[in-house]
């Protein structure tokens, strides 16, 4: 199924949604001038440096140069990627998003909803079962396991009866289908056609998505026989690869990591202990797509899983999945067959912090898996092994680490010192160069001139340049109007040269036509977006503030002309820029 969401709709959802009323429910705004300012939610300021503006709709931090549209914002705030920033908006906006155009697909859309719906009513049924009589064994087990109340209410754990049809009648009275039930997950039916309830006499942890919809849920029974979890089957709104448990609340942790643990209790235990960036999968060996979502909130990923051998082997397949992707992988070992949920109890939060920040002996397991993974009698493997090792020991910034490293891969692969040293030069090379690349890339993506030209003047141009583009971006038509006789050479700036060409492509298209809309054009570059828009002031008459900038950008870019002849001692260019510059006064 596609989740692709029609750019129609999305301007619509960025369009019923005010940016000042959106930002004022995380920072108290200030009013000043034509904008509003606060201090900037995504760094640490005293002053505030942090500008939304309600006629453009954007928002810009001239502090940490973050900015954009108010999908931007959502995203940052909210830690949601691109189409989960349109639903949140959409949700508040009380605007419906079909999930594809297809008709067909609207009823199964339709359908999510309502089992979103189930799924909601049967925790809220799950958790007062918990609090009742009924639920003694269960709140009894759940605090014997140290959970406070506090734990227990924030992750919305609950019971199930001990009986056949507990959650069955109480959603039938609340009018759901039982067709429908079943299609949840939360009842079964036989083959004698008889539905009754899946879980029976266990605790309840539901599992809740990164847009805080309940998809499924996982029982734990309390003693006795049969499985120690039973989970929810895949569903329509259920599926169990690309589901993190607990990534909801993880998403908003102020810690710059990612726990991955195994168990349900685990991340509760870690969250009670202050870990509140746990996260763990659901009853399922991890998978590519969880690796990603995890990487998508934090590139720092500590796996934590048990240390008995089942643990260690689903570490290593872990550390496999998140090869292809680009983040940090560490392994954190709990001594003594521990899990991170018992090793909480007995040692405490600090000591737990001490394993992460401990962290580092994974070089040697990174090593150690390259022996297991290569054959170091097989000339080929031996020398991929010696360029993964160079790799991963080119990281380490002490030397004395570096050289036990050293010793210790070209002993165990009977290699010279020598040629490893020469690998791990080569290969900080290569890093260095990738760095250098990424620095020259953010300085030449920064609004810069093509010619040189001094600061203050600079400035004027870059200015009168931002206050042409807002001019014309008013709006669609006087876009259109405005901006035909214009030609985007006159823009000196290569980032205002490309808002323009861009904003020349959608006004001659169908597309949605916005300033919104044109940030979009420019991912990843939203914040110097914004700060073009919100350098200017607000413009009461287009056609007129375009004239004059016009005037100033052609008046400074013939002085920068001037200035370089002059530079050049070219005499003929020079006689011909003067004239030009008399014409232009006259
Ligand atoms: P405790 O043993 O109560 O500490 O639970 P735990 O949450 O720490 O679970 P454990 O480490 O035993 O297992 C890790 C995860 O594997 C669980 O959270 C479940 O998601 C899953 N799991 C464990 N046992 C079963 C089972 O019997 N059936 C299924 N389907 N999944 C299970
Ligand atoms: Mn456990």
């Amino acid at each position: 199924m596609a989740n692709f969401i029609p750019d129609e709709i999305v301007s619509e959802v960025v369009a019923s949604t005010d940016l000042v009323a959106l930002v004022s429910n995380y920072v108290p705004l200030k009013r000043s001038g034509s904008s509003y300012v606060a201090c900037c939610p995504f760094h640490r300021e005293k002053t505030p440096s942090f500008h939304v503006s309600g006629d453009k709709q954007l928002y810009h931090c001239f502090g940490c140069g973050v900015g954009g549209s108010a999908l931007q914002f959502v995203m940052a705030a909210e830690n949601l990627d691109f189409p989960d920033a349109v639903r949140f908006l959409a949700d508040r906006a009380g605007i419906r998003i079909p999930e594809t155009t297809d008709e067909s697909n609207d009823e199964f859309y339709k359908k999510k909803r309502k089992i979103y719906e189930l799924n909601k009513d049967a925790a809220r049924y799950f958790h007062s079962v918990l609090f009742s009589p009924a639920g003694r064994n269960a709140l009894d087990y759940l605090t014997g396991r140290e959970l406070s109340i506090k734990t227990i209410n924030s992750f919305g754990l609950g019971a199930s009866l001990d009986e056949w049809d507990g959650c069955l009648n109480h959603l039938l009275s609340l009018g759901y289908d039982r067709e429908l039930i079943v299609e949840a997950g939360l009842c079964i039916r036989n083959e004698k056609n008889h539905v009754y309830d899946r879980f029976r006499g266990r605790v309840m942890f539901p599992i809740i998505d990164v847009r805080g919809n309940v998809v499924g849920f996982g029982g734990r029974i309390m003693g006795g026989d049969g499985a120690k979890y039973i989970n929810s089957p895949e569903s329509a709104v259920y599926n169990k690869s690309k589901q993190l448990f607990a990534l909801n609340m993880a998403k908003k942790s102020d810690r710059d990591y990612i726990i991955l643990v195994e168990g349900y209790m685990d991340v509760i235990s870690l969250h009670q202990a202050g870990f509140n960036c746990a996260v763990a999968g659901c009853g399922t060996a991890l998978t590519q797509e969880q690796a990603r979502l995890a990487a998508r909130y934090s590139k720092n990923i500590y796996l934590c899983y048990d240390s008995d051998e089942a643990g260690q082997k689903a570490a290593r397949r872990a550390i496999e999945i998140f090869e292809p992707i680009d983040c940090s992988v560490r392994v954190l070992s709990v001594p003594d067959g521990k899990d991170p949920d018992e090793f909480i109890k007995k040692h405490g939060a600090a000591e737990f912090e001490r394993l992460i920040s401990g962290a580092y002996a994974t070089v040697r397991y990174e090593i150690d898996n390259l022996f297991k993974a290569y054959d170091v009698d097989d000339i080929p493997q031996k020398v991929e092994l010696s360029r993964r090792a160079a790799q991963i020991i080119a990281q380490l910034k002490n030397a004395v680490e570096q050289d036990e490293y050293v010793k210790y891969v070209c002993r165990k692969a009977n290699i010279s010192e020598d040629s490893l040293l020469t690998e791990i030069k080569k290969q900080r090379r290569r890093d260095s160069k990738k760095s250098l690349e990424n620095e020259m890339r953010q300085v030449s993506s920064q609004s810069s001139p093509r010619r040189t030209q001094s600061g203050q003047a600079s400035s004027r141009l870059k200015k009168a340049e931002a206050g042409l583009l807002a001019a014309l971006l008013t709006d669609k038509n006087t876009f259109l109007r405005l901006s035909e006789g214009i030609n985007a050479e006159i823009f000196t700036y290569d980032f205002h040269r490309e808002i323009f060409t861009e904003a020349q492509k959608m006004a001659e298209s169908d597309a949605p036509f916005g300033l919104s809309e044109l940030s979009a054009a420019f991912r990843g570059r939203e914040g110097e977006f914004s700060e073009v828009f919100l350098s200017s002031d607000s413009i009461a008459d287009p056609k007129a503030a375009a004239a004059d900038f016009i005037k100033i950008i052609e008046r400074e870019t013939l002085k920068k002309e001037i200035d370089q002849a002059v530079a050049e001692g070219n005499r003929e260019k020079l006689s011909e820029l003067l004239k030009k510059q008399k014409s232009l006064k006259g």
